[in-house]
């Protein structure tokens, strides 16, 4: 789509044509490397480069913000990575935390079923083999994708030591509720969130960061009453994620959601809506252009009676016998003791970073066919958000003023200073990184004490002088509002 013309560069893609144009920037300028790569690599291990540490960093800390800052009703937690394995026993994921594996008989590949065969009610309906062609598999059987570990200096095979890197952030939350809930002195509706990494031995990982063995989550369980309404909730949850990635510069347009069907949920769940991403443009069917960004589950009250000492089952007897703790909750008000139910909005970073970065790319050509590449983030995503850039670097009085106008802007916002090259090369690599804004000092600044300010996205250069550079720099980068805080109640128990 050509949008304009600026200096001679007529502004062609909106959004990266594929992922692997992302791959390839991002390895170019220092967001993510091939992990272990002098070791031949480790297949879908990535490591976050300089900028892709920050731009995680930026997206986990907006998150966090809005959700546990600008609201009132959410707390955070750590919790760890390996727990008890009980809490695994008694989630359901050793039983349940299945890939179903096929074979084909002919070349021995191995897929994930939901990946070579279509569905069809609940049934799985075999189809031609992707790698050659044969329709001649092996029945499905299950594989459990929780990483394992052993704990201590043990014998390999000793069962007692077996511990999970966990799958997912959420039960650390679950089984802490009652800490939270009585040390903060919450009364429902109120939530808990966690960021941090998870992990599953994924048969088939692939696409870059978007399906990795290692990744990590922001998940928030939002704890109501047994009475609520439930489904609306899960509604009202999309919507406020909606919005949260619109303010992450993701269009609509590329947003799309997908309630999955009853015999596809989890576990756990009632009702789920994934809210998926347009991760693949280039497909030619619209239906396989899209993937799981995130989800939004009613995991009704399973995981807190399934990790109590008193629940019991419909037969009368007790769900978990192991457990030292009951889980449940006193409503004062109606001096009724119940589980509250659970809303679960379960994103991941890896993908969030995926999908800003697709929609961030951009492409600028000229009539000489030169291409240039300006990376259009928002101001708070940025990895950095000004670049202080000398005129002449042989010149000892600019580059001192140079680097005392980075020193000085460090404390406000992330800025670096960068002499490696010409201003026109220099301009490059920052529209590449995605730089809001980058700040020039030249002969004349000298005299005059101003500096050139140029904007990524407009090219337009404006001369402000030096003594009111950050609050000016901070008043643009600001121009992009984060979002609006949602109006909620306290539900502090003072
Ligand atoms: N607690 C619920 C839960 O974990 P999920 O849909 O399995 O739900 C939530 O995971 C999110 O975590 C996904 O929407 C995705 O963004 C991210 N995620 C899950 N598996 C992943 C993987 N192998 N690689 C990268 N991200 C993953």
């Amino acid at each position: 789509m050509t949008i304009g013309v600026i200096c001679g560069y007529i502004l062609f893609t909106m959004g990266a044509p594929n992922i692997d144009t992302i791959v390839s920037l991002a390895k170019r300028r220092g967001f993510v490397f091939p992990s272990s790569d002098i070791y031949g690599g480790l297949g879908s291990a990535w490591d976050y480069g300089p900028l892709g540490v920050e731009l995680c960093n930026n997206v986990k800390q907006s998150w966090w913000r809005w959700l546990v800052y600008d609201r009132d009703d959410i707390d955070g937690i750590d919790s760890s990575i390996i727990l008890n394995r009980q809490v695994w026993n008694y989630s359901g994921h050793e039983a349940t935390f299945n890939d179903l594996l096929v074979d084909c008989r002919k070349c021995k590949s191995r897929f994930r079923a939901d990946k070579v065969f279509e569905r069809v009610d609940g049934n799985f309906v075999k189809t031609e083999c992707p790698s050659c062609g044969a329709n001649d598999w092996t029945e499905p059987r299950a594989f459990n994708t929780m990483l394992q570990t052993r704990l201590g200096a043990v014998a390999e095979d000793d069962p007692t030591a077996l511990a999970y890197l966990r799958p997912e952030t959420a039960q650390g939350i679950f089984i802490n509720f009652l800490n939270v809930q009585t040390t903060m002195r919450r009364k429902l509706p109120f939530g808990i969130a966690q960021v941090g990494k998870s992990f599953r031995n994924e048969v088939t990982p692939g696409n870059f960061i978007l399906r990795t063995r290692e990744f990590e989550q922001m998940e928030m369980e939002y704890f109501v009453r047994p009475d609520a309404e439930h489904l609306k909730l899960v509604d009202e949850w999309v919507e406020l994620y909606l919005e949260w990635f619109k303010s992450l510069g993701i269009s609509r347009e590329n947003l799309h959601l997908h309630e999955v069907p009853l015999d596809e949920l989890a576990h756990y769940s009632k009702r789920t809506v994934d809210i998926m991403y347009r991760y693949f443009p280039e497909r030619d069917e619209p239906e396989r252009q899209w993937e799981e960004l995130m989800g939004i589950a009613y995991r009704t009250d399973f995981d807190l009676r399934a990790h109590s000492s008193k629940a019991l089952d419909p037969e009368g007897n007790r769900i978990n016998p192991d457990s030292t703790e009951d889980l449940s909750y006193f409503d004062e008000a109606t001096k009724q003791r119940f589980y509250p139910h659970v809303i679960e909005p379960a994103a991941g970073v890896n993908r969030t970073v995926l999908a800003v970065l697709m929609d961030a790319y951009s492409e600028k050509t000229n009539d000489k066919g030169e291409t240039r590449v300006i990376l259009k983030l928002s101001p708070q995503l940025a990895p950095i958000k000004a670049a202080i850039l000398p005129l002449a670097k042989n010149k000892p009085e600019i580059v001192g003023m140079a680097k005392a106008i980075k020193r000085s802007l460090q404390p406000v916002l992330r800025a670096v200073y960068d002499d490696t090259g010409g201003i026109g090369k220099l301009y490059a690599r920052q529209d590449e990184i995605g730089t809001p804004l980058c700040v020039t000092i030249d002969h004349q600044s000298l005299e005059d004490e101003a500096v050139t300010v140029r904007d990524r996205d407009t090219w337009e250069q404006e001369r402000v002088k030096v003594a009111e550079l950050a609050e000016y720099l901070e008043r643009r980068l600001k121009a992009t509002a984060p979002i609006q805080p949602t109006a909620v109640t306290t539900a502090l128990d003072i």
